[in-house]
């Protein structure tokens, strides 16, 4: 088992394997894209192979693939393959932007994968269209429903914003009546990679609940499971639940199990910090795993208490932030 130095569990890992997305999410980064890594500096396929070996074999057991888009990546699927067949990964998920995932999702079944998040912020074109800059709805949609017809379980995340898609939040309650989702609403975080300026938290998620409930007066509040990063409610008939992440107003520090892994693998001990350690500049100055692992030990031994407090009072002289992309959520 690995425990951090504040006696919590470390289990999950967030691994982004790709800075590029093919999406320009306002609330993520700048219409012109971010300063995209260089192939040199992504980390390689072995690399990622192996950094996540060595954390399984530490104790890690979960396995988040994140992107923007990791098929964006084209031997995503061949780190799949080499990831699913670790001993001691019990969950290998992915979250992404659907863009271009919907003709692997049979392999992914295939080689164990269950659990795909998918981003979708509305249910418009149009107003998809406005949000993301590209015209890519129709891909997103064929991914959701493949997804479905290979029975993934599908939590759609959406990022409730003012002006952009809070109509949207009714019509994507809906949806859950009929199909077997979770349709999880975000509070939006000033992560825009230099973008747009982050005004502040319009919907928080006591917003969110009241709008749902005014529609819906019956949903009903679900117990969550430990370290879930959602309030979690059923509406009594319908198929699917709905989720609400106050990912900016609620501190997840107290139950963290989670740490990150950027493309130019950059160790986060937590969303808030700016890295901890390069696994990559490690493995490629030629060390052993044995090193390796205790070199990650000790950045485990120096997380952070309370990272999101750490941020609250940065953010008061911080306006923009890194991208979203870059850190994988
Ligand atoms: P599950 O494994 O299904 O529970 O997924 P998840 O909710 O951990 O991951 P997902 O990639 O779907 O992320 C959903 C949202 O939660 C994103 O907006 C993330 O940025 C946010 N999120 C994930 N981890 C954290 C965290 O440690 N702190 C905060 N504040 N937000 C987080
Ligand atoms: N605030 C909240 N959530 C965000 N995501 C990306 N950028 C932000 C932001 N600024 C979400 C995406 C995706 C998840 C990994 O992170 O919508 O679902
Ligand atoms: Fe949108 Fe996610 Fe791409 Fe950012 S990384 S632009 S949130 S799809």
């Amino acid at each position: 088992m690995l425990i951090d130095n504040h006696g919590r569990q470390l289990s999950y890992l967030r691994f982004a394997v790709t800075d590029r997305c093919n999406l320009r999410c306002f609330y993520c980064m700048p219409e012109e894209g971010l300063n995209w890594l260089s192939r040199a500096e992504l980390m390689t396929y072995e690399e990622m192979m192996r950094a996540c070996s060595v954390l399984v074999n530490m104790g890690i057991d979960k396995i988040r693939i994140t992107g923007g888009e990791p098929f964006v990546r084209k031997d995503i699927m061949h780190l799949l393959s080499g990831l699913a067949a670790l001993d001691g990964l019990k969950d290998l998920s992915m979250t992404t932007n659907g863009v271009l995932t919907a003709p692997y999702v049979a392999e992914m079944k295939m080689l164990g994968i269950r659990n795909v998040n998918l981003s979708l912020d509305t249910l418009d074109p149009n107003r998809f269209f406005s949000i993301t800059l590209r015209d890519e709805f129709k891909n997103v949609m064929n991914t959701l429903e493949e997804l479905l017809r290979n029975d993934m379980n599908v939590k759609i995340n959406a990022v409730v914003m003012e002006g952009k898609n809070t109509q949207d939040i009714i019509p994507m309650v809906e949806l859950t009546k009929h199909l077997p989702v979770s349709v999880r609403f975000i509070e939006e975080m000033p992560f825009n990679g230099d973008g747009h300026v982050y005004t502040g938290l319009n919907w928080n998620h006591v917003r969110i609940l009241d709008e749902i409930k005014q529609a819906y007066p019956d949903v009903r509040k679900e117990i969550d499971a430990v370290g879930s990063t959602s309030y979690n409610y059923t509406i009594p008939g319908h198929k699917g639940s709905i989720g609400i992440i106050a990912a900016y107003s609620r501190t997840f520090c107290g139950s963290c199990n989670r740490i990150r892994i950027t493309p130019q693998g950059t160790l986060r001990n937590c969303l808030y910090d700016d890295g901890v350690m390069n696994i990559r500049d490690l493995m490629r100055s030629g060390v052993g795993d044995d090193e390796l692992k205790n070199s990650l030990l000790k950045a485990f031994s120096q997380r952070a208490k309370d990272g999101w407090e750490a941020e609250r009072l940065r953010s008061e002289n911080k306006s923009a932030h890194e991208s979203m992309a870059t850190i994988g959520g």
